[in-house]
């Protein structure tokens, strides 16, 4: 029988279900929508293309963190909004663990994929392993493991078995996708987890960071820093 997650012991372990080197190339019907779309590769993973930037220039909400002497606060900008279509693949089937500074509004549009959530932005509460966080807006998917809370859903169609069309991620929480198979329990995805995400303010590259090994394991249990290894780029 699978072993049990560490992040929901009434998951399977977090593991990939497709192996990038399994076969060639892409699906013909995947690098259609690649082309059709002009998606570029993600440096998370995955496929993207920024298809919205409001020319509206905001004042940044964030803290300067600019090194450069010459900044001044008063022309750090960021645009208002911006939006991207993201795809992931059985031949890229993996965005790998990164924050941003932004809130990111995620709409599903075909597809299944897991996310996991690293509330690193939260207070980490050592002193109720494995029970649940005070908040009341928990849900059956969310514990207070060791450190940080890790948060993990599925965002697909089907929604009578809880699959979710629509999620949001707050700025400073660290995030990683997964592809999974189009039916529960199947072997295949045609025409892999396309996603819209919305970022307000807009994205910047400055606003966003990958995680490192040595923060996962800082953030979390021992036994979730090793379930969750291969989600963090290397
Ligand atoms: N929104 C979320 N991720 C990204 C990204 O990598 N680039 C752009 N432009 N917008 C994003």
């Amino acid at each position: 029988m699978a072993s049990s997650s560490s992040v929901d012991p009434s998951l399977p372990r977090l593991e990939p279900l497709f192996d990038p080197f399994d076969s060639q190339a892409e699906s013909v019907a995947l690098q259609q929508i690649i082309q059709l779309l002009g998606l570029q590769n993600h440096p998370e993973g995955g496929y993207f293309v920024e298809t919205d930037r409001d020319a509206l220039r905001i004042p940044s909400p964030f803290a300067l963190t600019r090194t450069d002497p010459t900044a001044d606060i008063l022309v750090d900008t960021r645009s208002a909004m911006t939006t991207i279509h993201y795809l992931l693949t059985p031949k890229s089937s993996l965005g790998h663990f990164h924050r941003n500074k932004g809130r990111t509004v995620h709409t599903l549009h075909k597809g299944r994929g897991r996310y996991v959530i690293i509330h690193a932005d939260e207070a980490a509460s050592s002193s109720c392993p494995g029970g649940y966080g005070g908040s009341q807006s928990l849900t059956e998917e969310q514990r207070w493991v060791g450190k940080a809370r890790v948060e993990t859903f599925i965002v697909g169609q089907n929604v009578l078995a809880g699959e979710r069309l629509q999620w949001i991620v707050d700025g400073g929480k660290y995030k990683a996708s997964f592809l999974l198979p189009d039916v529960e329990g199947g072997q295949t995805c045609e025409e892999g987890l396309l996603i819209s995400e919305t970022v307000v303010p807009g994205f910047e590259f400055s606003d966003h960071d990958f995680m490192r090994e040595e923060r996962l394991k800082a953030l979390v249990t021992e036994p979730q820093a090793q379930e969750m290894a291969w989600m963090v780029r290397k």
